[in-house]
């Protein structure tokens, strides 16, 4: 028997729960383990598909978590399977010094499907990386260095990512990181003019925070950076990591806005949940930089042809399935229950927004966030609070999401609440 069939093949799920708990403690991470419990979030992913994810005991939930926007084209999504399949048959990863036909070929659909002038694609493999790239074409391009960015943005934990991560806990104990990113507020075209020196090279936001609380950038605001931007010769960088590809209810959140930027970042659901890819797309305009400086990112695993034509597969099945429209118009549905919610339960709802199927629910402390996430578990429903914000449960399904589930998962939150609520109304009269 070969080490995948012997893995394969164990169906003990108390067998596999030992042994994937001592493993993590003995040889991964101890305290991610633990984290995972906290958080409510310590299934051990068996059986995957559609809008769910079973755990080994064979335990289904909806998983609202999609590792924060991977899996827009759905758990296990067997249509893209078939394809890596079919595409493994053929080929191997091919080599990165070499000239990849599939590359090409994605650059190109790339291209098509991006807003305005966007054009040219360099691929690497996580979302983090590409931020890197899209800093560094920044940088190379107009030959200046600042970078402004967002409090409580998020772009990942690499070199130049990392730096423009707007929290402190993920970088002081890294410090010193590369200099020259400055941190304003969210949503405040004045902060960002207040920031702009003759140094500026960028401005780089999400159109909607993700792990900053799912909180939508305004469309004037993003109109009014785009206007900014232009006037100073400064480029503007929309990390579309977690909204790209359908999440917000539009192929590229950039489009609700009608704004385009210079260079957009992609990652996450552009893997169909199955082929690690990332890339910045960007305008023809900055690409005079590539001309002497054609290896602005050297790496092994960028854009191989696996990755390339995975990617293929998952923007046919997104746009045959219209998966942009029908994130809409289940967002929409989760709105009105979550609202409906909001009404009920008040004093446990400060806030439910977000766009398409990104959406967010705000609490009015740090930690009904992690209680809520035991409870959704425990009501079939698995979700996490956003990195930077407990206070805020995010709600970011599958796209394939049917309406049956997104009622089961607007009920699981109902009962949830009910228990908050009880168990705040218990620790009352015990004060008392
Ligand atoms: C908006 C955004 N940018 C960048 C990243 C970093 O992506 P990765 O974890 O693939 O490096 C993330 C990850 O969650 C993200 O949400």
């Amino acid at each position: 028997m070969s080490v995948i069939d012997d893995i394969l093949s164990e169906k003990d799920p108390e067998k596999i729960r030992k042994e994937t708990e001592t493993n993590y403690r003995e040889y991964l991470n101890p305290f991610v383990l633990r984290m995972f419990k906290n958080a409510g979030l310590d299934i051990i992913e068996g059986r995957r598909e559609g809008a769910s994810v079973w755990d080994v005991t064979g335990d289904k939930y909806i998983d609202c978590v999609t590792g924060a926007g991977i899996f827009n084209v759905g758990r296990h999504n067997r249509e893209i399977t078939d394809a890596l399949k079919k595409a493994l048959d053929v080929y191997d990863m091919g080599g990165w010094i070499s000239i990849i036909r599939e590359r090409g070929l994605l650059a190109k659909k790339l291209a098509e499907i991006t807003p305005g002038n966007l054009k040219y694609s360099l691929f690497c493999c996580g979302g983090g990386e590409a931020v890197e790239v899209a800093v560094k074409l920044a940088r190379g391009h107009t030959g200046k260095t600042e970078i402004i960015c967002m409090e409580n943005g998020y772009h990942g934990v690499t070199g130049f990512a990392l730096p423009a991560t707007g929290r402190e806990v993920y970088k002081k104990p890294f410090a010193p990181l590369a200099p020259g990113y400055t941190h304003v507020t969210f949503n405040d075209i004045n902060a960002v003019k207040a920031a702009i020196t003759k140094d500026t090279a960028a401005v780089l936001l999400e159109p909607v925070q993700g792990e900053g609380g799912i909180r939508p950038a305004d469309d004037s605001y993003l109109s009014g950076l785009r206007k900014l931007c232009t006037d100073n010769e400064i480029l503007l960088i929309f990390d579309e990591v977690q909204t790209g590809f359908g999440r917000t209810g539009k192929m590229f959140c950039a489009e609700h806005s009608g704004v385009v930027p210079d260079i957009m970042v992609l990652a996450k659901s552009m893997s169909g949940g199955l082929y690690p890819i990332s890339c910045a797309v960007f305008t023809e305009e900055i690409s005079d930089f590539l001309i002497a400086h054609p290896f602005i990112i050297i790496n092994s695993f960028g854009g191989t042809s696996l990755a390339c034509l995975v990617a293929l597969a998952t923007i046919e099945f997104i746009e045959k399935n219209n998966l942009p429209e029908r994130a809409a118009k289940m967002g929409k549905r989760f709105m009105e229950g979550l609202s409906s919610l909001k009404i009920t339960y008040g004093e446990l709802v400060v806030d439910v927004r977000g766009k398409g199927l990104m959406l967010g629910i705000e609490f009015p402390e740090e930690s009904i966030g992690p209680r809520m996430a035991s409870l959704l578990k425990k009501n079939g429903v698995i979700s996490i609070y956003t990195f930077n914000n407990p206070r805020i449960i995010r709600i970011m399904p599958s796209l394939v999401i049917t309406e049956e589930e997104v009622d089961f998962v607007v009920e699981a939150f109902e009962k949830s609440l009910k228990e908050i609520r009880a168990q705040e109304s218990e620790r009352k009269s015990k004060k008392g």
